[in-house]
């Protein structure tokens, strides 16, 4: 099939990727001529290792996949897949503006378009979407109808960034929302050769399989946090009686990791657009709301732990290593480092921040007031106390540390070989 994606963020590329991979010919469409250049080049504007030598194999001589800044394109492929971004510019609040310009702009250029054509929602919005304000866009713009010449459905996608090949190509699920059997059926053909459970169902419910998703991640992790800060003051090892729970299949271990909370650009966006359609709908949630605020309150764990052991931040040096919001990305959007960072700020520690990868991530955002270290060692001899923030490989390392006071957000060192380490070594949860 001829497929064109709109919008080639994280979601947009490995959409691209993984249709290109199984052979169909795609057209990756974005507004962003830099981001067009760099996948032409076969570099992916974000960091992730394998899909980069998978992008380049696919761009260059004999690939399935290129990118482009004309919408036109879109008049020569069967299908589109929409993924552009849904974060408004504060990053948090799920907005549906961008939606609803691409779905205008793809409106437009489908009216020179004979025939049927398939548009397919794979950003995340909020149920109801793609009925109230995607198909009343394509239709009035493009003079198409919906179940006509026009096919509809919406596909989330449930990667995770820095997901690998295999995940890409293999995934848990594919849920298909579909307006009618015959969208729902091209979608299928689309997806055809794939191994993944296939879940058909009508378009809002797809909606909301994917924001239920990420809000019942989201209050795992929340979830834990709690217990874990229980534990700490029971003196009980949190990640063992993660390891525990974790063998009840109806548990399960994934995302029970206790710590400084969750960030990106997902979890915070989707959690919060469903706190406002609960209340929208006058049904306000009491679990999300305290989901939310537990994430708030592991930060601030953190940045008082500091405080107490230092007896104030005034004045004081203090290394924060991991801008990410996880590791294996090069991502800070709602990252809890940058949080950290402001509060540090505020407290008037002077701060000095490493990460192997975000470093540039964030000379885009604040820089007033930190300095940059080239490694995490030059950073933790630079400072009075180090707080890590994300669990990058390199900084599991307990020997870098040797003399130091330590606030670990992520359980990167091993606690017990840590404490005979460091001067003083402690979690956020333990
Ligand atoms: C999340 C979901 O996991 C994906 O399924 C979904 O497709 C994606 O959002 C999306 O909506 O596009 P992602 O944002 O890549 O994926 O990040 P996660 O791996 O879910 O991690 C989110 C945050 O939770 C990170 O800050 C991570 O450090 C934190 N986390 C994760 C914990 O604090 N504890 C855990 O046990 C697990």
């Amino acid at each position: 099939m001829d497929i064109s994606i709109i919008g080639s963020g994280f979601v947009g590329l490995i959409t691209a990727l993984g249709f290109a991979l199984k052979g169909h010919h795609v057209v990756c469409i974005d507004i962003d001529r830099s981001k067009v250049d760099m996948i032409n080049r076969g570099c992916p504007p974000f960091f992730q290792q394998e899909l980069e030598d998978a992008l380049s194999g696919q761009v260059n001589g004999g690939g399935n996949l290129r990118a482009s800044t004309n919408y036109d394109e879109l008049l020569h492929s069967d299908m589109t897949f929409v993924c552009v971004n849904t974060s408004s510019d504060s990053g948090v609040n799920a907005d549906s503006h961008p939606i609803e310009t691409s779905s205008r702009t793809i409106g437009e250029t489908l009216r020179r378009k004979p025939g049927y054509h398939l548009v397919a929602i794979k950003s995340s919005v909020t149920p109801g979407t793609t009925e109230h304000l995607v198909i009343p866009t394509l239709q009035k713009y493009s003079g198409k109808r919906a179940g006509e010449d026009l096919g509809i459905a919406v596909t989330p996608e449930f990667l995770q960034e820095g997901c690998s090949l295999h995940g890409l190509l293999n995934p848990d699920r594919i849920i298909i929302g579909q307006h009618d059997m015959a969208s729902g059926d091209f979608v299928q053909h689309a997806y055809n050769g794939s191994q993944s459970p296939i879940l058909r169902t009508d378009l809002k419910t797809a909606e909301m399989i994917k924001f239920a998703s990420n809000a019942f991640l989201a209050t795992k992790i929340s979830f834990i946090n709690e217990i874990g800060n229980l534990c700490k003051k029971l003196g009980i090892d949190t990640y063992e009686v993660a390891h525990g729970m974790g063998y009840d299949p109806r548990i399960g271990r994934l995302f029970l990791n206790a710590g400084i909370g969750f960030g990106g650009s997902c979890l915070p966006r989707d959690l919060d657009a469903l706190i406002r359609k609960s209340e929208e709908m006058g049904e306000p949630s009491t679990v999300l709301n305290a989901v939310c605020q537990t994430n708030k309150a592991q930060v601030e764990r953190m940045i008082q732990a500091s405080k107490r052991i230092m007896g104030g931040l005034n004045g004081k040096a203090i290394a924060v290593l991991g801008l990410a919001f996880k590791p294996d990305t090069d991502d800070i959007r709602n990252a809890p480092s940058l949080q950290v960072i402001r509060q540090l700020l505020a407290h008037g520690a002077r701060v000095v921040v490493y990460d192997p990868k975000a470093m540039p991530k964030l000379h885009e955002e604040v820089h007033e007031g930190i300095s940059f270290a080239d490694s995490a060692a030059q950073a933790i001899q630079q400072s009075d106390c180090v707080l890590i923030v994300t669990e990058w490989p390199e900084f599991k390392d307990e020997d870098l540390y040797s003399g130091k006071i330590v606030i670990d957000g992520r359980r990167a060192l091993n606690p017990e070989k840590a404490r005979g380490v460091c001067s003083h070594y402690e979690g956020v949860c333990w």
